[in-house]
């Protein structure tokens, strides 16, 4: 078993770190904030992550994890270095490597001899070989090795992948990190850094592009009378489509797709071609938005009270960055809406739209509302009592913009249901 420094605690890093442990790995993790290490050397988790708490607790327990302060506290004591630091996007639209090119400065000096570094951020195409530069090592590999998790099963993601990917010039460290993955049922790939950074960011736009594609198609299903739910399902028993990844919304979101759509263009352009394909693949997500706003917007009445169900960007985590949800709703009060939102995962204001009113009662969201909207596929809003919503709603419209109701109880109830694209 290997010695690894986990160089970030955000939801990569901590995931990673915690999964290697798990399979057996003694892991250090590293952060900057010394309040965030104190907490996670407790055993206390700082987001919603289905079976992590679990896992850090157990590995807590057999020390085989710890949190520490600073990268270089880690990485003089580690054979694998993961970065897994933020790399935002850019004003350019281009991924800010800042921090991690700050990382690799940080752990150059202290990296013990033959160890491998290895790239978990999603980075711009080719930054495998700026961290060697930085790092100024040449006893020293550098790898890349992306991550394909999703926020909410990141665990069950990074336990039972569908391929690992790994990136390096130089075969023997390859297999030394292909390695680590031992114990995980699936095919390790080794390519070169390049292609596997290109891997990536392809697979993350590719599935943009099939939202996009499929939220083009309920609007058509809207013009022509067709149901998009039937189409996708039709659709998705082509084992060339699959059914996965076809589920019309409001909108795709998070802290992935919409920063990796706009820095793989980007990198195209830099590259001399120009992804016009992949502009329209964006520009198709924000008419999305538009047109699921204009819905809400058309059935509030004269006091335009909105009661909204749903703010973070996907079920099952409590993240709001570039929220579907958010995007709507920003358009929805712009338009004079006085919205009152609840979710199960936001317990505080949005710092990004103040104006919302965040209750913690789904029924109260709805009180003395024209019109519900339902924004996040949140399975328990399926559950709730449409008598009593229907009793605190001043109106009877709902936009469900997760096709997640059921529409003909509501039907039968008196409501007047539009879901997208049927
Ligand atoms: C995404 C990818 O799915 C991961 O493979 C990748 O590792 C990760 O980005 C990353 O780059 O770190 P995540 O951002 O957690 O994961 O979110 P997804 O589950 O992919 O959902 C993205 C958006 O698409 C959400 O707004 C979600 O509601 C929407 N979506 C997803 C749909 O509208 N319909 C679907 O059928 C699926």
């Amino acid at each position: 078993m290997a010695t690894i420094a986990v160089i970030g605690t955000g939801y990569v890093g901590l995931t990673t770190g915690a999964c290697f442990a798990h399979l057996g790995h003694d892991v250090i993790c590293a952060d900057i904030d010394p309040d965030k290490v104190a907490r996670l050397q407790a055993g206390e988790i700082p987001i919603v992550e289905a079976g992590l708490e679990r896992i850090v607790e157990e590995a807590l327990r057999d020390n085989r994890i710890q949190f520490v302060l600073g990268a270089t506290e880690a990485s003089r004591r580690a054979e694998f270095h993961y970065l897994c630091v933020p790399t935002p996007q850019g004003d350019d639209g281009a991924a800010d490597l800042t921090y991690l090119e700050a990382a690799a400065a940080e752990i150059g000096p202290v990296l013990p001899a033959d160890s491998v570094v290895v790239n978990k951020s999603t980075v711009p195409v080719g930054s495998t070989r700026v961290v060697a530069r930085v790092l100024g090592r040449s006893d020293v590999s550098v790898v890349s090795n992306p991550e394909f998790l999703r926020e909410g099963t990141a665990v069950d993601d990074f336990l039972n992948p569908d391929r690992v990917v790994i990136g390096s010039d130089d075969q023997e460290a390859a297999i030394r990190v292909a390695a680590l993955y031992q114990k995980v049922p699936a095919p390790i790939m080794v390519t070169d850094p390049v292609s596997a950074e290109t891997i990536k960011y392809a697979s993350n736009a590719f599935l943009a592009t099939k939202l996009s594609f499929v939220n083009a198609i309920a609007t058509l299903c809207e013009k022509v009378g067709a149901d998009v739910n039937d189409v996708v399902l039709g659709m998705g028993y082509d084992t060339r489509i699959g059914k996965q990844f076809l589920k019309p919304g409001p909108g795709w979101g998070g802290s992935c797709f919409p920063k990796d759509t706009i820095a793989l263009a980007r990198i195209a352009e830099d590259a001399g071609y120009d992804f016009s394909f992949l502009r329209q693949v964006l520009a198709v997500n924000d008419e999305q938005f538009d047109r699921t706003a204009e819905k809400v917007i058309a059935a509030m009445g004269p006091d335009g009270v909105v009661g909204a169900w749903g703010l973070t960007f996907k079920a099952g985590t409590d993240d709001l960055r570039m929220s579907p949800a958010i995007e709507v709703l920003k358009r929805v009060v712009a338009a004079g809406g006085r919205v009152r939102a609840y979710d199960p995962a936001v317990h505080k204001a949005l710092d990004e739209l103040p104006e919302v009113e965040v209750v913690q009662d789904p029924y109260a969201a709805v009180e003395g509302a024209e019109v519900l909207a339902v924004l996040t596929e949140w399975d328990e809003f399926r559950w709730l009592d449409f008598d009593k919503v229907s009793e605190n709603m001043a109106g009877r419209a709902v936009v469900d913009g997760r096709n997640l109701l059921d529409r003909a109880l509501l039907t039968r109830r008196g409501f007047t249901y539009r879901g997208i694209g049927r």
